[in-house]
């Protein structure tokens, strides 16, 4: 009976200290997933809410790209109402992310992710490279 109960008892501690790093990130909000950032600008909010940014500014990316290229529209207008002037790869979000290496490098390095954009696109200030 109390050897089952130990086992029960090793069993609940071992499982939260395997599932530890998973409650922590839950809990924890921001520490440990992601490198760290430099935003880029004096402005304090993106063109969409910062978390759904995180997730879907690949997304956001391919939209603009189909919209501008194959549509030929210009302007983006956000879920709030706002309205930019244009939908640019490097015009718009690298105006603001003026730090490519140390904002979109750094967290897609950090994730294994290899954009190939920069093929083609040119980063401001690094033309001929
Ligand atoms: C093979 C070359 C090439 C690659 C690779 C490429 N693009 Fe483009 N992209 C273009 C060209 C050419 C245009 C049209 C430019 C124009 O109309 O001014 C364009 C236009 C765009 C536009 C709209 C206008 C602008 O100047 O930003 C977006 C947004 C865009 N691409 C995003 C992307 C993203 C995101 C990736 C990577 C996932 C990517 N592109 C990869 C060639 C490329
Ligand atoms: C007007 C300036 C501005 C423009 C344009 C802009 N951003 Fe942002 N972006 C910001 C700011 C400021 C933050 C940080 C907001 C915060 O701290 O909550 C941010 C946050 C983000 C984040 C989340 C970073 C994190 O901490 O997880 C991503 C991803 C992102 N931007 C990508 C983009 C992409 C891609 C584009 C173009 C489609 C873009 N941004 C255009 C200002 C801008
Ligand atoms: C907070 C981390 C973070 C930041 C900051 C960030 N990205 Fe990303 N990005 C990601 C992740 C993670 C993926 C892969 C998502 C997936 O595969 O579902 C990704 C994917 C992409 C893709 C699609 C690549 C592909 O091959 O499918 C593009 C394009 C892209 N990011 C552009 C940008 C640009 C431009 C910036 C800077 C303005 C930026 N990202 C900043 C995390 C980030």
């Amino acid at each position: 009976m109390h050897d089952a109960m130990k086992v029960i008892i090793g069993l609940v501690i071992f499982l939260g200290l395997v599932t530890a790093p998973f409650w922590f990130n839950t809990v924890g909000g921001t520490s440990a997933r992601q490198p760290e950032l430099v935003v880029g600008t004096d402005v304090k909010e993106c063109i969409e809410p910062t978390g759904w940014m995180r997730a879907y500014h690949m997304d956001l990316l391919n939209q603009w790209r189909d919209e501008v290229v194959r549509e030929g529209k210009k302007d983006f207008v956000s879920s709030t109402g706002k309205t930019w002037e244009h939908m640019k790869l490097t015009g718009t979000c690298l105006d603001c992310h003026t730090q490519k290496d140390k904002f979109c490098d750094r967290c897609h390095d950090y994730s294994g992710v290899k954009p190939y954009c920069w093929d083609c696109h040119i980063v401001p200030g690094k033309e001929g490279k």
